[in-house]
């Protein structure tokens, strides 16, 4: 669809920028708060880099106020935060912590004097650590009951203050990686496991958007979802049918859950086939019938290129591909590993080679962003807001003191024009946060994979003075909040 002039953003889109608790917060055993699995993970595995954790973090919790004030300067109009369960109860299912709680109320009440949105994500990877250790975590019904506690313990205190929820962030990334990849805690390698957690997690977002409708009348609750869209590699038939199995398998298992209440059909015959579908009770089936999110968040970085999976025969492409070795969250079959996962031999995941790369590897696709946009509307039919868009890069301070992040300007540009375009193809947005407001902990590689707007004098070894200097795109996106987005008008 070719347009020879873009719509503009409606009035009150809510331009954003976002962050999630332990990548920011710091203060890990403050104020009474309870340990998490990430306190444990990041302290013991020894898979973080250089042993990195969220420690300090940033120490937004010390620091809120002057970061809310430098999003006020940029002109924000909202903020996407995520709350540390153990703060409010500490072992996850006990007693109330009545100072943790009031951390979040004098945040949003902060928000609020800025005139900033809050958008508040209920859960973003760091379940209590008693909970893990108690339960299983999400392997056990228990764990959905903590949740709902923990849920309502919110509700009440912030539901008058706090419009737009998010239940789970990237449930397809924390399961894939925690269940599958040995990568996130529990550091489990077990897919009748994930799925069976994954399953648990999925009861736990419906019984929560539930209890939201019956307690918050003026709100609004959805998931956010890691969504990519998959690229057959050409137009060999064998590939464009690997491509749909990659997009039920990576993107429909969740999604069609959350806005259809079931699994979908041909992806669950295949798992079941091979003893890893998770069990699904009568009761279950009502539940997830029964709730209905009332938009998509959706975080968007990258798709997948897939072809048919020759699995004694890995390609040359596939081949190629392997030369990125780390695990990639965002795709179910992590490219140096997927010859090796016979029990899902539907597609093979390769390099697109259309597209270039980030630092880490990630692929830069703003198309694919539109691509994603309209296949969720169509499909869904539900109002979207982008919770995480951004790019992971390695920033310097010039000697003058400034940070000159023009790739960062580019990659965001490039990802609201197409943002735009889908608008003007009809998808209904409601706003956009990019990733991330501050510079924060990468969950895996640190400090020195950089997101922020606004650049945190810290690396990997030391804490420095944290002291915060907005970068070059911090200007340019208060700018651009500035002209509703109008600026946006040409890929660069
Ligand atoms: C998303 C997460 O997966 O991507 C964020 O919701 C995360 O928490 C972001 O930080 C970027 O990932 P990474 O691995 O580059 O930090």
């Amino acid at each position: 669809m070719y347009h020879s002039k873009l719509d503009h953003f409606p009035d009150g889109f809510l331009w954003g920028a976002a962050s999630a608790a332990y990548q920011v917060e710091g203060a890990f055993d403050t104020d009474g708060k309870g340990p998490s699995v990430w306190d444990d993970f990041a302290h013991h595995s020894g898979k973080t880099f250089k042993g990195t954790n969220g420690n300090v973090a940033v120490d937004h919790y010390h620091h809120y106020k002057q970061d809310i004030a430098l999003m006020a300067e940029q002109g924000l109009k909202a903020y996407r935060f995520s709350v540390a369960w153990s703060r409010i109860i500490p072992d996850g299912e006990g007693e109330i912590n009545q100072a943790g709680l009031d951390f979040y109320i004098r945040l949003v009440d902060e928000l609020i004097a800025h005139n900033i949105e809050a958008i508040l994500t209920l859960y973003h990877w760091d379940l209590p650590l008693a909970l893990q250790e108690k339960y299983n975590g999400w392997e056990s019904r228990q764990t959905i009951q903590a949740f709902i506690k923990y849920c309502r313990v919110l509700f009440e205190a912030l539901g008058e203050k706090v419009k737009y929820w998010i239940t789970f962030n990237e449930q397809n990334v924390f399961t894939a990686m925690g269940y599958r990849w040995e990568a996130h805690p529990p550091i489990v390698s077990d897919l009748k496991r994930m799925y069976a957690a994954n399953h648990m997690i999925n009861l736990a977002n419906a019984e929560a958007i539930q209890l939201f409708h019956q307690m918050v009348h003026n709100g609004k609750i959805g998931p956010s979802f890691g969504y990519g869209p998959t690229y057959s590699l050409n137009s060999r038939p064998d590939n464009i049918l690997a491509a749909l199995n990659g997009h039920e398998i990576n993107n429909r298992w969740w999604m069609d859950i959350y806005c259809k209440g079931s699994y979908p059909k041909f992806a669950y015959k295949q798992l079941k086939e091979l003893g890893i579908a998770p069990e699904v009770t009568e009761a279950d089936r009502a539940l997830l019938k029964s709730a209905k999110p009332d938009f998509l968040g959706i975080n968007y970085y990258h798709g997948g290129t897939m072809q048919e999976n020759r699995i004694e025969n890995i390609s040359e492409q596939g081949q190629k591909a392997k030369e990125f070795s780390a695990i990639d969250p965002y795709l179910m079959q992590p490219k140096e590993e997927q010859s090796q996962a016979p029990e899902i031999p539907m597609f093979e995941s390769v390099s697109n080679p259309y597209l270039e790369t980030t630092a880490w590897g990630w692929e830069i696709d703003p198309v694919g962003f539109r691509v994603a946009l309209r296949e969720i509307y169509a499909e869904y039919d539900l109002p979207i807001f982008i919770t995480e868009n951004g790019l992971g890069a390695f920033d310097t301070v010039e000697e003058d003191g400034s940070i000159q992040d023009d790739d960062r300007i580019q990659y965001l540009n490039n990802h609201i024009l197409e943002m735009r375009k889908a608008l003007t193809d009809g998808v209904e947005l409601i706003g956009y946060c990019a990733w991330s407001f501050t510079d924060l902990l990468s969950w895996l590689n640190g400090y020195k994979k950089r997101y922020g707007f606004v650049y945190v004098n810290r690396d990997d070894d030391s804490e420095k003075d944290l002291a915060r200097i907005p970068k070059k795109s911090f200007y340019w996106y208060q700018d651009l909040i500035n002209q509703n987005g109008l600026n946006v008008t040409e890929k660069i």
